[in-house]
């Protein structure tokens, strides 16, 4: 072919056209808002000229009707392919607001559908860069059918490949619930916002005026309704972080997550673990203090970090291994377990499991949290979403016992009975039905009512109680532990009992699907 012939020239018009199609007016639009383009997006998420482009050149099926216009750019709004992110596969979708505001027609659907069919089938992580009004309004039900592929597509996925939303504009309308079918959801503030239906419907069907920041911003969805997994200030930062997520997780679920080299020493000591927790019981600390004691120097990323604060979930490295951690926080709330925690550490659970990653829990919980709140709102079912997410769970799992563990929340937190497989405790720990007061008050009612100073009866029996029944050597007496060890060899300990479980192997009864108290 001759390279200056006619044929060849009109192939690179049309290359022309497609990288200049938006024009410099549309993509400085973006840029105003802090946005970037959908291409450069992409260029920052993969390494250096990996990426390779698929159905760069399909045009819209948008029909011209006369009802709003019609932007026939090549690729309807989305830019889709793969490449390589640190080394390994990675498809991705990425939607260009520049094009009808990213709106979703039939053939930006089935651009998407494509990538998804190809991620699971080759078994390859997927990641989807979201700025969209939604349902493209021209196309009707050509795009809800559209959205309706792409959710199920997610759903056949689920537990199959990882699969990451990361929302950088809009998401509004249809364009809300694949994120929320996937696995983990990044935000970037004051840019982007997800909500079903946006502030003007929410004036015109409740008369509420509501900004959209405080709608659907990210902040709202990373503290109250916790569907933003991760928020960061910009595009750049947001999509530095998905790469670092990325890097706990294997790229399918028969897969291993990679391996990555430690310099931290796997038999470390460290003396300073042992002086965190204060001697007064009922005393806060800083779980995250410990965490950081533990594994590999520098190596943890918090998931939801925002919401439900009392417990703290997040990936880490022990000895190289990626592991997940779920930790009771102390310093929020008491570390009590609630309707949000239960549902923030459920999921987590649900996702190591599905992508074999052992868990690690470390455990300090006064119990449930009280109250009609709470019990009207439905704690039972709740809480029994972690009780079955542990108990499902066949990954390699373990408990440390690091002070309170009362009553449901000894149960829960990965029991022995409820098939974790190694429990520890530190001398510190508080094994029993329930706190000292509480138990007292039940079992000495009379004696305190009938005493000349009930406060300081109270305050002896518990002191005993605490001395004989609330320590960690009965439960290590009657094997409900395996061992009570140093703090300052917790690091140690686990690497070895982590290594020991490398080869767990739980066949599942056979059955459709086990059913979750959702
Ligand atoms: C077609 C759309 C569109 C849509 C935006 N555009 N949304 N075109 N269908 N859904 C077009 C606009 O007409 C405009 O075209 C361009 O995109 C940029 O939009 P602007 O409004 O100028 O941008 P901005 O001011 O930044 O506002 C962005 C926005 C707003 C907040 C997303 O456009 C908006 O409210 N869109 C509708 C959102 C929505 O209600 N979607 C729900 C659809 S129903 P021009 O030609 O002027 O550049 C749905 C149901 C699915 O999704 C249910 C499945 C479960």
């Amino acid at each position: 072919m001759d390279i200056n012939g006619k044929v060849f020239k009109s192939f690179l018009e049309r290359v022309d056209r497609l990288k200049t199609q938006n024009g410099p007016d549309k993509i400085k639009k973006q840029h105003d808002k802090g946005k970037l383009h959908a291409r450069e997006r992409i260029a920052l998420l993969f390494d250096k000229n990996s990426f390779e482009e698929l159905d760069a050149f399909v045009t819209s099926a948008t029909p011209d009707t006369g009802f709003g216009k019609i932007d026939s750019a090549f690729g309807d709004g989305v830019v889709i392919g793969y490449g390589r992110i640190n080394g390994r596969l990675v498809y991705v979708y990425s939607q260009d607001f520049t094009v009808m505001g990213g709106s979703l027609g039939s053939v930006h659907a089935k651009k998407i559908m494509k990538v998804q069919d190809l991620a699971l089938r080759v078994g390859a992580p997927i990641i989807g860069l979201i700025d969209s009004g939604g349902a493209r309004i021209q196309e009707g039900v050509a795009s809800l059918s559209g959205y309706a592929g792409i959710f199920h597509r997610n759903v056949q996925s689920s537990g199959i490949i990882p699969q990451i939303s990361v929302i950088l504009g809009p998401a509004a309308g249809g364009a809300v619930y694949s994120p929320a079918l996937t696995d983990f959801v990044f935000m970037t503030k004051k840019t982007s916002y997800m909500f079903v239906t946006g502030p003007d419907v929410v004036r015109e069907v409740l008369n509420e005026e509501i900004s959209f920041e405080d709608l659907g911003g990210a902040e709202i969805h990373a503290k109250k309704s916790g569907i933003a997994h991760f928020i960061y200030e910009d595009e750049e930062n947001t999509l530095l972080a998905v790469k670092k997520l990325l890097s706990f997780f294997p790229s399918n679920n028969l897969e291993n997550p990679p391996f990555v080299e430690t310099k931290d020493n796997k038999d470390r000591i460290d003396e300073k673990i042992r002086n965190i927790i204060p001697d007064d019981t009922n005393k806060p600390y800083d779980i995250k203090q410990i965490i950081d004691l533990v594994i590999d120097k520098g190596s943890f990323f918090e998931v939801s970090e925002y919401f439900a604060m009392n417990l703290v979930v997040g990936f880490a490295r022990l000895n190289g291994k990626a592991i997940g951690i779920i930790a009771n926080q102390p310093k929020v709330l008491a570390g009590v377990l609630d309707i949000n925690s239960s549902l923030k550490g459920a999921r987590f659970i649900r996702f190591c499991d599905a992508f074999n990653i052992p868990i690690l829990t470390l455990e300090d919980v006064p119990g449930f949290l009280p109250g009609v709140d709470q019990e009207h709102s439905g704690i039972i079912k709740h809480g029994a979403k972690l009780l079955f997410a542990y108990s499902e769970a066949s990954v390699p799992k373990i408990t440390v016992i690091l002070r309170k563990s009362y009553g449901g929340a000894f149960c829960v937190m990965n029991s022995k009975s409820l098939g974790g497989d190694y429990n520890f405790a530190w001398p510190s720990a508080e094994i029993a039905v329930m706190g000292p007061e509480g138990a007292v008050s039940i079992l000495y009612r009379r004696e305190i009512q009938q005493s000349d100073d009930p406060k300081q009866l109270k305050k002896e029996l518990a002191a005993k109680y605490r001395q004989e029944i609330a320590n960690p050597y009965i439960a290590d007496e009657k094997g409900y532990i395996d061992e009570v060890i140093d703090p300052a060899e917790t690091r140690k300990k686990l690497i070895i009992a982590f290594e020991s479980l490398e080869n767990k192997h739980i066949d599942p009864p056979a059955r459709k699907h086990a059913n979750i108290p959702l």
